[in-house]
């Protein structure tokens, strides 16, 4: 599918005002989409798991105004007026408006909250910026009825995508692919796809804590991040990588080889860490709590025998992940042992989920 298909060109109906509602999930990668081209195309695939109740749940409101030069509108985020956030959202409209062209006929309130704590370190971009393509979405089924199921949810996941690179992959769920893969049929760099193979039941409502070590603004954002992947000395290494990697977990989730799995989404946490301890400038997202975490789960890992296991966003929080059957022992030792490294001893209880929901 190319881009051109994306542009809504003509329309029957007509709305004047109205409001849309949509509850939209985050996502943790399991293979990391760091580095992209212009119009945020990424370098390498990238599959991710959605999550379910790290969400944000987004009313768009809209009303048809006089003149239609300018964007306008108002954001409340959790029940204040928020302008920090117009220049992204701003961004957002210009970057998409030749799709959806009838964005300046409106005048929006978009209201905004999230189910995880504000500031929390946890990256509200793909689950927000998904949450408000899918309201975009909902004004052009009403101006245009005609549109599938399935053009509605590629669409949706084509204009998150230009908000924030990893928000297409919050529209469905379970497992989501990013990215063109020579393996994986109908993949794209334009949007996100449900994962298309086999999966093995251990991968079925798999865990994930969230583990708030460090609740702060991150230091470095990752638009600077993903910039640094040009000229980066390994960046090339590292898109063909990142292709062999997912090569590898299609087979690994087919079969359900729990070791694989680690080991691969291990090396994919560390490696995207490791490229930004080696861009220039250098940075390092992790903090001291985030390596004794690393090192408490393999030391329970090497003791108990259970398959749990780390991955890192671009942040210090860590995700524990563990498969369904072996969770009441991973609960238990995550409270004995990982909370205290915690701020405030914060974290979230999150697994494997199904996507957006209109509300
Ligand atoms: O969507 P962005 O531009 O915030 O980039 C996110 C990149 C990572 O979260 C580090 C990896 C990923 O694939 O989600």
């Amino acid at each position: 599918m190319l881009e051109e298909q994306f542009i809504l060109k003509t329309h029957s109906d007509s709305t004047e005002k109205g409001a849309f509602t949509w509850s939209s999930p985050s996502n943790i990668a399991l293979i990391k989409y760091w580095g992209k081209k212009e119009d945020q195309i990424p370098e390498n695939p990238s599959i991710s798991f959605t999550l379910d109740a790290c969400k944000t749940t987004t009313t768009l409101s809209y009303s048809k105004k006089e003149s239609s030069n300018l964007f306008s509108f108002e954001v409340i985020f959790e029940g204040k007026k928020h302008d920090d956030f117009k220049p992204k959202i701003e961004t957002f409209f210009r970057r998409i408006e030749v799709y959806v062209p009838f964005l300046k006929e409106y005048h929006f309130i978009i209201e905004t909250s999230n189910t995880f704590p504000h500031s929390s370190g946890i990256a509200s971009s793909a689950s927000g910026m998904s949450a408000l393509a899918l309201c975009i979405m909902s004004i052009e089924k009403a101006l245009n009825p005609e549109i599938t199921e399935s053009y509605f949810n590629q669409k949706a996941s084509f204009l998150a995508r230009l908000g924030s690179g990893s928000a297409c992959r919050s529209i469905e769920g379970d497992l989501i692919v990013w990215g063109n893969h020579k393996h994986i049929e109908g993949s794209s760099d334009l949007f996100g796809v449900k994962y298309p193979f086999k999966v093995h039941n251990h991968f079925k409502n798999y865990h994930d804590t969230i583990l708030l070590v460090d609740k702060g603004e991150k230091q470095v954002s990752s638009t600077v991040g993903h910039n640094l992947m040009h000229n980066h000395d390994f960046a090339q290494q590292r898109f063909i990588q990142a292709n062999k990697n997912m090569t590898t977990l299609i087979e690994v989730l087919k079969t359900g080889d729990l070791n694989t799995f680690i080991e691969l989404i291990e090396s994919e946490a560390l490696t995207l860490h490791a490229m930004m301890m080696t861009s220039r400038p250098y940075f390092i997202l992790m903090k001291p709590n985030t390596l004794k975490i690393i090192n408490a789960i393999w030391a329970f890992r090497k003791q108990s025998g259970l398959h749990i296991s780390f991955t890192l966003d671009a942040g210090a929080n860590v995700h524990v992940l563990y498969p369904e059957n072996e969770a009441e022992q991973c609960i238990e030792f995550i409270q004995n042992e990982l909370v205290a490294y915690c701020q405030n001893g914060h974290y979230i209880c999150d697994r494997i989920g199904f996507g957006a929901k209109q509300l």
